[in-house]
């Protein structure tokens, strides 16, 4: 790749800074219980870290906010004091991805999932019980790493997108057109008229969109927001740091709605809609896997739980934008959707309007203008000279590209 290229390239900028956050996540995790350690490490192993998308994006943000604490040039005190303040940065990028860590330990559990990473998921591997544990066990240490910055603003920020992954999880998992509905229609007055006047596909649209900040987009855009009132900034920046999150979050979310349509389970390194297909009538006699937006409900028993876990009717709601879009193009498919995807042959028939219809397009189109926001929000920052302040911030518009453009 050209050189413009590589130094546009997000994650190379950061990569250094990356890799001691990596390190210090793996002392972060440490517990004191062996069982509990090698559950908590799990995901913090080289070659299963992810791709710390959140950190990368924070460590960025916290760049592209720079503010020069004014003092004489190569002052001493003015030098340990942007040093601390990076320091309390990169805390804030180890508690997202610790956050988004333990999140994703909890919803393999809920989705039944075996793999994740490439590897066994956590509750594959070590039971449902366990897998539990170590998120909640993950989320306390982002709790004190939290409490040690002493800044009750970044607290309420993070306790908020936490509180939020759990209402978004939530969300997914109410089925019924109906009840959709009545959320929104609860929403505010906007919606309420929504809810009286408009059709099916608005407040499910709303109800998407809201599910999708919550789930995807909350933890990032507020983090990036504690990013910014960390550097002491305005409330005016912090909110366009909050911006570049959410609109990016969102972004990145729709793509990935669109992948699981369009996307094979090796280029995402899981399941996608096309092979749970396949998997259905699996050992316990549920669809396994996750990922799929369209599987049917999965009635078997989730790990070493004995069975009382049964998330019958938990995924049958999970239509995304594509669907939504095909929706309002052929109203005949809102009848299979209600149905709740039970039959396979109902999967057929979606996938068969969505092909006929504007939904895949229509839903990127979403995607970028969520995109442009992010990127919006970024050139309305403040001017610097600064040039690592230019860099960052040309990197985190270029991401805007990426993420719309990616394939996997
Ligand atoms: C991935 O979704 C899951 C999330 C974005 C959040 C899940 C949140 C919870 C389970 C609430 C608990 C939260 C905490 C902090 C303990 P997905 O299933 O669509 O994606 P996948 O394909 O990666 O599994
Ligand atoms: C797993 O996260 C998947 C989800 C939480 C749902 C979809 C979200 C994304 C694809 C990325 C979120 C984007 C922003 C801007 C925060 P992951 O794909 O990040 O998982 P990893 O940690 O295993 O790489
Ligand atoms: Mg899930
Ligand atoms: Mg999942």
């Amino acid at each position: 790749s050209s050189v413009v290229e590589d130094q546009l390239d997000p994650f190379l900028l950061v990569e250094h800074e990356l890799s001691i956050l990596t390190n210090r996540l793996r002392s972060m995790v440490v517990a004191e219980v062996p069982k509990l350690a090698s559950a908590a490490e799990y995901f913090f192993k080289l070659g299963v870290e992810g791709k710390r998308f959140r950190p990368m994006v924070l460590l960025l943000m916290a760049t592209a906010l720079n503010v020069h604490i004014p003092g004489p040039p190569s002052d001493a005190v003015v030098d340990a004091l942007s040093e601390e303040l990076r320091k309390r940065q990169q805390r804030v990028a180890e508690i997202t991805e610790m956050i988004h860590v333990a999140s994703l330990l909890h919803d393999d559990v809920l989705d039944d999932a075996d793999t994740r990473r490439g590897i066994g998921s956590l509750n594959f591997v070590m039971g449902n019980k366990l897998a539990v544990l170590a998120g909640d066990f993950l989320l306390s240490r982002a709790c004190v790493a939290l409490a040690s910055l002493k800044n009750t603003e970044v607290v309420s920020l993070i306790a908020t997108a936490v509180e939020h992954l759990v209402t978004g999880e939530t969300m997914q998992m109410t089925s019924t057109s109906e009840q959709r509905c009545r959320y929104t229609a609860i929403l505010g007055s906007f919606r309420v008229s929504c809810f009286m006047h408009c059709d099916y596909f608005c407040c499910s649209m709303e109800y998407y969109l809201q599910k999708t900040y919550y789930k995807t987009a909350s933890l990032i855009s507020n983090s990036c927001k504690a990013i910014a009132l960390l550097a002491g900034q305005t409330t005016e920046v912090s909110m366009l740091a909050y911006e570049y999150g959410k609109n990016l979050g969102l972004a990145f979310q729709l793509i990935d709605d669109i992948l699981d349509f369009t996307g094979t389970s090796t280029s995402l390194g899981k399941g996608s809609l096309s092979d749970i297909r396949h998997k259905e009538g699996g050992d316990r006699g549920c669809r396994k896997g996750g990922g799929g937006r369209m599987a049917a409900t999965r009635h078997g028993s989730g790990g070493d739980d004995g069975g009382q876990w049964c998330s019958r009717g938990g995924e049958e709601g999970i239509i995304t934008a594509p669907i939504l879009y095909a929706m309002e193009e052929f109203p005949q498919l809102r009848a299979v959707v209600d149905r709740g995807f039970h039959n396979p042959t109902d999967v057929d028939l979606a996938l068969d309007y969505l092909g006929k219809s504007r939904g895949i397009q229509r839903a990127r189109e979403l995607a970028a203008k969520h995109a442009t926001l992010a990127s919006a929000a970024i050139d309305s920052l403040p001017e610097s000279d600064d040039e690592d302040v230019r860099i960052s911030r040309r990197a985190l518009v270029d991401l805007t590209h990426r993420v719309i453009t990616r394939t996997k």
